[in-house]
């Protein structure tokens, strides 16, 4: 192959490919966030998801003949309004010197991951109405429950909500590790954030990430950090979670998640479970320092997307809306002594964040309503902040009327940066590399805010790379582009393809995830556009490795043959108007050789060689060989 150097292009930003973190697939809660207790404040049910209750994943335990009830309430004695429910233990006293009665909890998936000699920091919020006070054990368990730790001893005093802390560490590894927590004698016991955090949080801190998933994230190196969605933002209702209006299924709003803990409102998760907000967004921002990445948090436009199409009429909460986001603002760049800038010190950021773009709305379906609410957040940003650029979207997808209409707004108003999102297949990224060419380049910049070929082959990543060598050619139009989403959990998923997978110990990244990683890890200063020749030449639509992907070319290509390096002939076609070689399979759109040996493509319109019934990716030494039609 000889490569012809052409004039050095557009400048590539070093911002140029980040990651979008969206809490789906369990990527906060069960993921990232290092939590392992799951409903740690008795806050499940069914408007969360239709299984869940207030006692998911807990269990009631009694050892010695004790005896006694255990009941979640909502009651005047809760710990603060936002904590609504607390568990309610009625000690009945019964029982031998050694009797105890309580709660365990199975944390996420098979159980919490426990390692020996890893120390562990718990937590509890209580109060008793016990005189001499109520003596509690807290220990480590396996399944079968047997201790696995030395129990932590701790006597709670005093009938109003104090907090307790302690350490346990673990004698030996599971992954289907519990926590108990049990108490003796007899009375009113009362318990909230029952919590347990590994002490090996990411670079240690409190109230921290997964250590293996946030490395993970952290070795791509991204550019930015775009948070906390996709469809969680702006679906789901505007209103505040204040009394009396604790109404769940709500927008992300992101005063609900900040200050200490056990003060964070719950939320209903857009994907069908419960949010604790225990990840919030000082945890993103200072996740964003730590890894180098700059910070880019999405809110809420009062407009849904993600198939709600709701539009909300109240110009009064418009108003909290923008004013929220400039308060956002504070909060990431404001001095320790404005409001919001306090608030972060006070969380233990004294230095402001370095906030400098922000996106307004994701995927709305409604353009035009959605500009109008946009315009006046953006307006309103720009009189106080105008070095903070304001991103606007251009709605579900990449095609039709929606996309048009919210890119012909953003042009005429001269919006700053549009984000787009598509999903595609292999064939899709490989046909269109050529999509920002034509791009207007006085008009918006394009932050590309989610895309990806949807598996997780190998073949799938390919054609990722091979597309964003179009984004990089067009770096002066494509400012920002991420993958997404980010995090799955392998038990409990709700997209796919993602670009790393977990379990409740392991992680692993996909193929796409090391496309990623290449491409962030060295990102360039400057395109240079080139020219390739190979030898034999081949031109035209015949791309890739071994120019499969050119089957569909039947107006360019008369005649295609692949053979072996043996020689044997693999395959053949003319594309001659009567050839019944290729049969198309019902249902995904797969392509077949009709006699057998050799099959192709598992998805619309793809070209990968595979062995009839084996959808592996393999290598196989091919020649490849095309005639031109003639004129
Ligand atoms: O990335 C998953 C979802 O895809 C996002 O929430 C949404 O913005 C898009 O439709």
């Amino acid at each position: 192959i000889t490569v012809t150097p052409g004039r050095p292009g557009p400048a590539i930003a070093p911002t140029m490919y980040g990651v979008f973190f969206e809490d789906i697939n369990n990527a906060a809660d069960g993921g990232l966030y290092a939590e392992l207790v799951q409903n740690r404040s008795f806050e499940f049910g069914p408007a969360d998801n239709r299984t869940y209750t207030p006692l998911t994943a807990w269990q009631q335990t009694a050892t010695g003949g004790a005896t006694g009830t255990l009941q979640v309430v909502d009651d005047a004695e809760r710990l603060n309004t936002r904590n609504r429910n607390h568990l309610r233990l009625a000690l009945a006293g019964t029982g031998s010197g050694a009797a105890r009665f309580g709660i365990v909890n199975s944390g996420y998936g098979a159980g919490m991951a426990l390692r020996e000699g890893a120390r562990h920091d718990f937590s509890v919020w209580a109060r008793t109405d016990a005189a001499a006070g109520t003596p509690l054990t807290v220990e480590l368990r396996t399944a079968d429950g047997t201790a696995v730790s030395a129990p932590l001893g701790i006597t709670v005093r005093g009938d109003r909500w104090t907090k307790y802390t302690g350490t346990l560490t673990s004698r030996l590894t599971t992954t289907s590790g519990r926590l108990a927590v049990t108490a003796a004698g007899s009375g009113t016991l009362r318990l909230d954030m029952v919590s347990l955090f590994p002490r090996d949080t990411y670079k240690g801190r409190p109230n921290g990430l997964r250590e293996d998933l946030a490395e993970k994230i952290a070795a791509l190196k991204p550019g930015f950090l775009r948070f906390p969605g996709g469809c969680l933002v702006n679906t789901g209702s505007h209103q505040a979670y204040e009394a009396p209006n604790w109404e769940r299924r709500r927008s992300y709003q992101w005063k609900d998640t900040i200050g200490p803990v056990e003060q964070r409102a719950v939320n209903a998760n857009f994907w069908g479970y419960h949010q604790s907000y225990g990840l919030g967004y000082y945890e993103y921002f200072q996740f964003a320092e730590d890894i180098g990445a700059m910070p880019l948090p999405v809110v809420p436009a009062l407009v849904t997307g993600c198939g709600e199409n709701k539009v909300t009429d109240d110009p009064a909460l418009l108003e909290r809306h923008i004013q929220d986001t400039l308060d956002l603002i504070e909060f990431a760049n404001g001095p320790v002594t404005s409001e919001w800038g306090r608030k972060r010190a006070a969380m233990g950021h004294p230095k402001p964040f370095g906030l400098t773009h922000l996106g307004v709305g994701n995927e709305e379906n409604l353009p035009d309503a959605f500009f109008t609410r946009f315009t006046a957040f953006r307006e309103a940003i720009a009189a106080r902040y105008p070095d903070i650029t304001v991103i606007g979207n251009s709605g579900p997808d990449d095609s039709g009327s929606v996309f048009d209409r919210a890119w012909q707004l953003s042009r005429q108003a001269g919006v700053a940066m549009v984000d787009e999102h598509y999903y595609n297949s292999p064939q899709w990224f490989l046909e269109n590399n050529h999509r920002y060419d034509a791009y207007d380049r006085h008009g918006p910049k394009v932050f590309l805010g989610e895309y990806a070929s949807r598996d997780n082959r190998f073949h799938n990543a390919l054609s990722e790379a091979a597309f964003m060598t179009g984004l990089e050619r067009n770096a002066d139009v494509v400012r920002l582009a991420s993958y997404a989403p980010l995090l799955a959990d392998v038990d409990h998923t709700q997209w796919r393809p993602d670009m790393i997978w977990f379990d409740n110990h392991r992680s692993w990244g996909s193929t796409s995830y090391e496309v990623q990683k290449l491409f962030m890890n060295n990102t360039g200063d400057r395109v240079v556009p080139s020219r390739a020749t190979t030898t034999p030449a081949v031109s035209g639509p015949i791309t890739g490795a071994v120019g499969l992907s050119t089957w569909a070319t039947s107006a360019a290509y008369d005649d295609v043959e692949v053979t072996a390096a043996d020689g044997t002939a693999l395959l053949k076609d003319d594309f001659s108007a009567g050839d019944t070689r290729w049969t198309r399979t019902a249902g995904r759109g797969d392509w077949a050789v009709r006699d057998g040996a050799f099959v192709q493509a598992d998805t619309a319109a793809e070209d990968t060689l595979v062995t009839a019934g084996d959808t592996g990716w393999h290598d196989y030494d091919l020649r490849l060989k095309a005639t031109k039609k003639s004129g």
